[in-house]
């Protein structure tokens, strides 16, 4: 952190909008962010009154700290709002998706085509049983059948979680249990780097650990068996799981006869719209709630003034719909706005690692969204790819997920958006449902590393340790503390699903008025916001979110492990890597066999994005005289620096030993 930190002070170089960006713009007044701090509640309802509800509401907003309601007594439809009311303004033609496959297979859906899939897949789980308010499990790979079966749930009113398709059996099997889904969807596998990732016989996995609410498995065959050819390439040898007669069916039986007429279910606006686990410090993943209204209104207004969209844009967020960003920045907000977007399945690299500049060049997108660790590893494999390919479309640039280091901005400035494009670094997370802070690009001048400023409407600040409002109080200087937001907004996660005081010890316990996001910040001088990385135990590894206190449970679940104390160690390309201080037991060898198979254990228990990439085997970790490991120390000395104050340890010199074996050659 503090190498974020030493390179985000230095920075001094803005880029304010262009005049012609500016001009076009759909917000480019800067009047508007006095005008909905002075009536934030009015600003928000200006943009529900965008949505289409059967009921109006009678309440903007009611607060019962940490509880919110938005919008009360209104009801309205998350998919109507996001496929219908487009049909029914006669733009049924419009292309809602261009779907392109990791083998080059693309298809294309008209908004109308869109709508008829929903409705035959929402009557197809109907058809299973599945009533309003029951959970639906998605585990699908990256595609248009994700987003359609999203839709299909808020269509009939049954919360969906999507389990992203990384993750592994044990992983799909908790979160199923937690929210105890009825119905899981999944597929026969999904396509990555030229392979298949086995989705159903991971799914076959999960349930044979005990997921009783499980009745039924729809699964989509997206892969087919062995020898199927997608655009000439064969499907490889994988495997395909086992057929339960009874629990499982396929897509085609289950969904494709079915009718494509499925009224959409009215919903109260703080009717639950799904639930997506996120890492907490605890280990155990928490399940975000989100509701219907509050969060439509939220991924509607952001999608429209953060990312500039118009018409006739072809947008591209190139996250998985398995984290939120794929929930609000491809399947609710921009479909509520009925633009037009890319969905692509595979890896940035297959078959070329020009994969996303041909997807722009062929498909001519305006807008692109993407994360820093995959604009670093752009910039490793050289500027000649994005240099062959036509990026001329673009008009509008933005990043999410973790801070980006100025060197990779500048990069994707030039490179990327050739020196034409705006950036929007956004910093929202999946608690808050949309984007928090961030640029409106055609009224803020940009710094390269800073996410600028709160989006209209919302009041953010910095707090000191003990609470106090350092951010108000900054005048001309720069201020550094823990970022919370002030102020309840309408996509606020509204619970964490089965613990409520879960909830509100997380969030809301650590300040007695202001949400606590768990970042440490900076505001500059100008009131610009600076990031600095997570305050807890969790990791931001490649934009992804994953708790140090996961991965020690699932380290000491091998045989071999006594102990181990996990951290995230700065990476040039992954923003944090995976360091394992891991303590083995008598009769084990510390060998590179060793090494791999906790690595593989890892992956295993959690799912790939988990595996750490440095094992250190150590005889103690240093911990306080509580007993808490003190991963700061650790970090220090995985990243070199000078240790600093260690007398509250509660043997210093576990230290010591820890840095001299660092500095000695590990098996790799
Ligand atoms: C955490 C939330 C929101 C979608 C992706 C991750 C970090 C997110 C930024 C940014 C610096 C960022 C924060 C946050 N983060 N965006 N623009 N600059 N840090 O969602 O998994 O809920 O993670 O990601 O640490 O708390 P998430």
């Amino acid at each position: 952190m503090s190498e974020t930190i030493a390179t985000l002070l230095h920075e001094t170089r803005r880029f304010p909008p262009s005049e012609a960006f500016k001009a076009q713009a759909n917000a480019n007044d800067p009047a508007i962010y006095d005008q909905a701090e002075a009536d934030w509640k009015g600003w928000w309802a200006s943009w529900a009154e965008k949505l289409d509800w059967y009921e109006p509401w009678n309440e903007v907003v009611s607060w019962e700290r940490p509880n919110a309601k938005w919008f009360s007594g209104g009801k309205l439809n998350a998919c109507y709002n996001a496929v219908d009311r487009h049909v029914e303004a006669g733009r049924g033609d419009k292309l809602a998706f261009i779907a392109e496959g990791e083998p080059g297979d693309v298809r294309t859906f008209s908004f109308a085509q869109v709508k008829d899939r929903v409705s035959q897949i929402a009557n197809g789980l109907k058809a299973q049983g599945v009533v309003k308010g029951d959970r639906v499990c998605i585990y699908m790979p990256m595609g248009p059948e994700l987003a359609f079966t999203m839709l299909a749930c808020a269509r009939i009113g049954a919360p969906h979680s999507v389990v992203f398709g990384g993750f592994s059996a044990d992983s799909l099997a908790d979160r199923i249990n937690d929210a105890q889904a009825k119905v899981l969807v999944t597929a026969d596998g999904g396509w990555r780097r030229g392979g298949i990732v086995a989705l159903k016989k991971i799914a076959d996995q999960a349930l044979a650990k005990g997921c009783p609410s499980i009745e039924k498995v729809l699964v989509y065959e997206r892969v087919g068996a062995p020898g199927t050819l997608t655009e000439g390439t064969v499907t490889p040898e994988y495997d395909r799981g086992e057929w339960r007669p009874g629990r499982d069916l396929w897509w085609s039986e289950a969904i494709d006869g079915q009718s494509q007429d499925c009224p959409c279910e009215p919903m109260e606006a703080e009717d639950l719209l799904f639930i997506l686990y996120t890492s907490g410090s605890t280990g155990k993943p928490k399940g975000v709630m989100h509701t219907t209204g509050g969060y439509l209104t939220g991924v509607l207004a952001t999608s429209k003034l953060v990312f500039d969209l118009k018409d006739d844009d072809v947008f591209w967020c190139t996250a998985d719909c398995g984290w939120i960003t794929g929930h609000s920045y491809i399947v609710y907000g921009p479909m509520a706005n009925g633009v037009t977007q890319i969905i692509y399945e595979g890896s940035p690299d297959t078959p070329n690692k020009d994969r996303f500049w041909r997807i722009i060049e062929q498909h001519r997108v305006n807008i692109l969204y993407t994360a820093p660790t995959a604009i670093r590893a752009f910039m490793k494999w050289g500027d000649a790819y994005p240099a062959s390919c036509d990026l001329s479309s673009l008009r509008l640039l933005g990043t999410v997920g973790e801070p980006i280091n100025p060197e990779a901005w500048i990069w994707y400035n030039e490179k990327i958006g050739g020196e034409r494009c705006p950036i929007v670094d956004t910093w929202w997370q999946t608690e808050t449902g949309a984007i928090m802070l961030t640029p409106l690009p055609g009224i803020v001048a940009t710094k390269p590393g800073s996410a600028t400023r709160p989006f209209p409407g919302l009041l953010a600040s910095v707090y000191s340790e003990d609470g106090v409002d350092v951010g108000l109080e900054h005048k001309g200087e720069d201020v550094g503390g823990l970022l919370v937001l002030k102020r309840p907004w309408p996509s606020m996660i509204r619970g964490v699903w089965g613990d409520p005081q879960r909830f509100k010890e997380t969030y809301w316990d650590r300040f007695e008025d202001a949400y606590f996001a768990g970042d440490g910040a900076k505001i500059d001088a100008e009131g610009y916001y600076w990031i600095l990385g997570r305050v807890d135990d969790i990791m931001v590894v490649a934009g992804h979110n994953i708790s140090t206190m996961e991965v020690e449970s699932a380290l000491v679940g091998h045989p071999a492990v006594a102990e181990a104390a996990v951290i995230g160690k700065a990476d040039p390309l992954k923003g944090q890597a995976i360091a394992a201080f891991v303590i083995i037991k008598a009769g084990w060898e510390p060998n590179d066999a060793l090494v791999k198979a906790l690595r593989d254990h890892v992956a295993n228990e959690i799912g790939p994005i988990a595996k750490p990439s440095t094992i250190i085997f150590t005889a103690d970790v240093p911990k306080t005289r509580s007993g808490k490991i003190m991963r700061r120390l650790l970090r220090d000395i995985a990243e070199g620096r000078v240790l600093g104050d260690t007398t509250t340890l509660a043997d210093p010199s576990v230290v010591n030993a820890l840095k001299d074996q660092y500095s000695t050659p590990q098996p790799a």
